[in-house]
């Protein structure tokens, strides 16, 4: 008997994909709007901190899930494939830096994070006034990262889309 390849992506990839992405694109859009308005800030820590430990089940399911991945549908070695692959592991490295740089600013800032009203994260660090530029910095630079990724990702999907007819959404995406 011979096994078929695997042409769509394992339900839980699908589900950590759609629900991670879009957490993602409301935090990003939320630290975009904290300058005008502050009362944003509880939410966007939270959702933030919900990210990174989300992210982490769904390093581990993608660990687990690994042999039943599908084949990618750029050919091996062709310049398609490596620019898939890296942008797919540069997100990956964004969706823990940012928020874990949120994380880290806040705590030296000495400001409390609460989670959604449940209970209070503890500070990563004690308090540091002089690393708070270099921290505020780095993690806007790591969401303006993950925002230029995002267009690439999209980009390359739509192309995709466009030139294979179709099959790539399918893959992924719930419904
Ligand atoms: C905004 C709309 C988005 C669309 C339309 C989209 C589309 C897609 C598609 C079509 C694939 C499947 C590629 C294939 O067939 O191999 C895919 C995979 C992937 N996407 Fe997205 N994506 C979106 C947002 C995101 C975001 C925000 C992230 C990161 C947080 C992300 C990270 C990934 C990763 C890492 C994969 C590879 C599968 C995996 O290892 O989980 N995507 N995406
Ligand atoms: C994926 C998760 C996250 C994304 C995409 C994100 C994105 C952003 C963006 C775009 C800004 C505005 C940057 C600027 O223009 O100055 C911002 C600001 C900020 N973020 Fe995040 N963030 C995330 C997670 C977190 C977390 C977990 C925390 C803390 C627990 C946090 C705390 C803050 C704070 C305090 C600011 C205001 C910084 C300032 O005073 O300029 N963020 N974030």
């Amino acid at each position: 008997m011979t096994i078929k390849p695997a042409t769509k992506y394992p339900a839980s990839v699908i589900f950590f994909h759609a629900v991670i992405g879009l957490l993602m694109i409301a935090t990003l859009i939320f630290g975009w709007l904290l300058e005008e308005n502050p009362d944003l800030e509880d939410w966007h820590k939270a959702l933030g901190i919900a990210i990174l430990f989300l992210g982490v089940i769904r390093m581990l399911n993608r660990l687990r899930t690994k042999s039943q991945i599908p084949a990618s549908l750029n050919a091996k070695g062709t310049l398609q494939f490596v620019a898939e692959k890296t942008v797919h592991g540069l997100l990956y490295l964004v969706m823990f830096s940012t928020p874990l740089l949120g994380w880290l600013l806040v705590s030296a800032q000495a400001e409390p994070i609460g989670f959604f009203g449940l209970f209070e994260v503890p500070a990563l660090m004690a308090e540091n006034e002089s690393l708070t530029r270099t921290l505020k910095h780095l993690h806007e630079l790591s969401a303006n990262v993950f925002f230029g990724l995002v267009l690439l990702h999209v980009a390359g999907a739509l192309l995709h889309h466009i030139k294979h007819k179709g099959g790539v959404f399918k893959r992924i995406m719930p419904f």
